[in-house]
């Protein structure tokens, strides 16, 4: 029986990622990761955190998955951290990394939770950037075999595989904009990683499938992305093609569109997108994660627009993250032409549009243009979580709103026919949230960042009521 949750009823689950919550980051032999190395560059992360400590979550594996387990979820969501079970990349593998992923997956079986492991969450390890990162074509074949080799470990009792978190993020705000690890800029060139991202998957896919699983898909961030008007039509065409078409391409067809290579004409060079590789690429998704916050609306930058252009480049307009819905502008599309984005209240506290009719229009979309089975990677919001109930939790009554909302449109995405499995928020807790460090809250249980303690939020004890009350007759 396939480990993909059946049509019938969604299921639900809570998701999180290795750097942002295990922290261990020297310990049983784990190698350095392109987001210590990044993390330490100064100005990198806002508050000059670092995940070296993030949730303790390596040494407290059990009352996490008890925290898992009180929301009565069928799905905990996790990824492996590349550089603990294989600290330098290839070669070497670390047995007591591979030991701390199968106690947690152990752990969740015996709590009757069906553990989704993700294999790559971004953190590359650092001696394959030294060796130019995504870049290289070698990575992902080394990928591949770190794939192949955790599934040897864990293949019998993990179901659920992804094999890439958002590649857009990795690709394009990691060596476009760099945002993120590995904090590089490169142009046209940030294609090429895009690239070899979806090859990595692809050759992890055919190991994985060679080796028996029957259950492995990718996770993407796909968005609707919405032209304010109609003149601004080819810069939101550009914006498609890299945030979904440049990966449902060749998923899907085996191939690159043409509104694709425009932006992208360096995918057309034979020696960067080799003969075989989409062919390889298409059709090796059992499965497709969406992960939603918020729409990208588009706007060409016009005389007398509010937005700075002058400094940007002919490539586009640099924005801050925080009015671009996480965008900071065109280093992360390159090749399309200048262009704004315009998100409209309300913004949630990291500055994302809060519209809960993108998530339903991209779910029945996705349905349209991929027929696979869906689920809901990851979809869940930033708020201040200042308001406490009398007995001192979070009373974040905001989140609980917009979990809400957004489970509705999942719900209506589904009567209209889109193939939707699975619900799995982001996230169980704070973490470190990338180049926000931790000034920026998911989670539906707070941590204290001096003792670690965790406490359910109201948004946590809500959650598990929905849950409950989904499965009632
Ligand atoms: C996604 C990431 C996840 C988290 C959320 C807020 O882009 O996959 O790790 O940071 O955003």
């Amino acid at each position: 029986m396939t480990p993909l949750p059946d049509r019938s009823r969604l299921s639900w689950g809570v998701a999180s990622a290795a750097y942002q919550v295990e922290g261990a980051a020297t310990e049983d032999g784990r190698g350095p990761s392109i987001w210590d190395t990044f993390a330490a560059r100064p100005g990198a992360v806002v508050d000059g955190s670092d995940g070296a400590v993030a949730c303790d979550s390596y040494h407290r594996l059990d009352e996490d998955v008890e925290l898992v387990a009180g929301l009565g979820v069928d799905h905990y969501r996790f990824s492996i951290a590349w550089p603990r079970v294989q600290p330098s990349g290839s070669g070497a593998v670390e047995p007591r990394g591979l030991d701390y992923y199968q106690r947690l997956v152990d752990r969740l079986l015996e709590r009757d939770i069906a553990p989704m492991a993700t294999l790559y969450h971004w953190d590359l390890p650092q001696p394959l950037e030294d060796a130019d990162g995504w870049v290289n074509r070698d990575t992902s074949a080394r990928f591949a075999d770190y794939a192949a080799l955790v599934h040897e470990r864990l293949g019998d009792r993990v179901g659920l595989w992804a094999t890439h978190n958002e590649p857009w993020c990795a690709a394009y705000v990691g060596y476009g904009s760099g945002r993120h690890a590995p904090g590089r800029q490169l142009g046209d060139r940030t294609h090429v990683t895009a690239h070899h991202l979806l090859l990595g998957h692809g050759l992890a896919a055919t190991r994985l499938h060679d080796a028996g699983a029957d259950a492995v898909g990718i996770v993407l961030n796909l968005t609707p992305v919405w032209p304010d008007r109609p003149e601004a039509a080819e810069v939101a065409d550009g914006v498609d093609a890299i945030r979904n078409r440049i990966w449902l391409g060749p998923l899907v067809d085996g191939a690159y569109d043409d509104g694709t290579l425009k932006v992208a004409p360096v995918l057309a060079d034979p020696s960067v997108v080799r003969d075989g590789d989409l062919a390889l690429v298409r059709g090796s998704a059992d499965w497709l994660g969406v992960n939603y916050y918020t729409p990208a609306r588009v706007d060409l930058v016009s005389a007398g627009s509010t937005t700075e252009t002058a400094s940007a480049g002919s490539t586009g307009v640099a924005e801050p993250a925080e009015t671009t819905g996480g965008d900071a502008g065109v280093e992360e599309f390159p090749g399309v032409a200048p262009f704004r984005f315009t998100p409209r209240p309300p913004l949630t506290d990291i500055g994302w549009e809060v519209e809960p009719r993108g998530l339903e229009e991209l779910l029945v979309e996705t349905h349209r243009r991929t027929g696979l089975p869906l689920l809901v990677t990851e979809h869940g919001a930033a708020f201040p979580d200042t308001t406490r109930t009398a007995e001192g939790e979070v009373d974040d009554q905001d989140r609980v709103g917009y979990l809400s909302d957004h489970i509705a449109a999942v719900e209506r995405a589904r009567e209209q026919g889109a193939d939707v499995r699975g619900y799995v928020l982001w996230t169980l807790m704070d973490n470190f949230e990338w180049a926000e460090g931790y000034t920026k809250y998911f989670g539906i249980v707070h941590v204290d960042r001096d003792t670690l303690v965790r406490t359910p939020k109201a948004s946590y004890h809500w959650y598990a009521e929905r849950v409950r009350a989904s499965r009632e007759p």
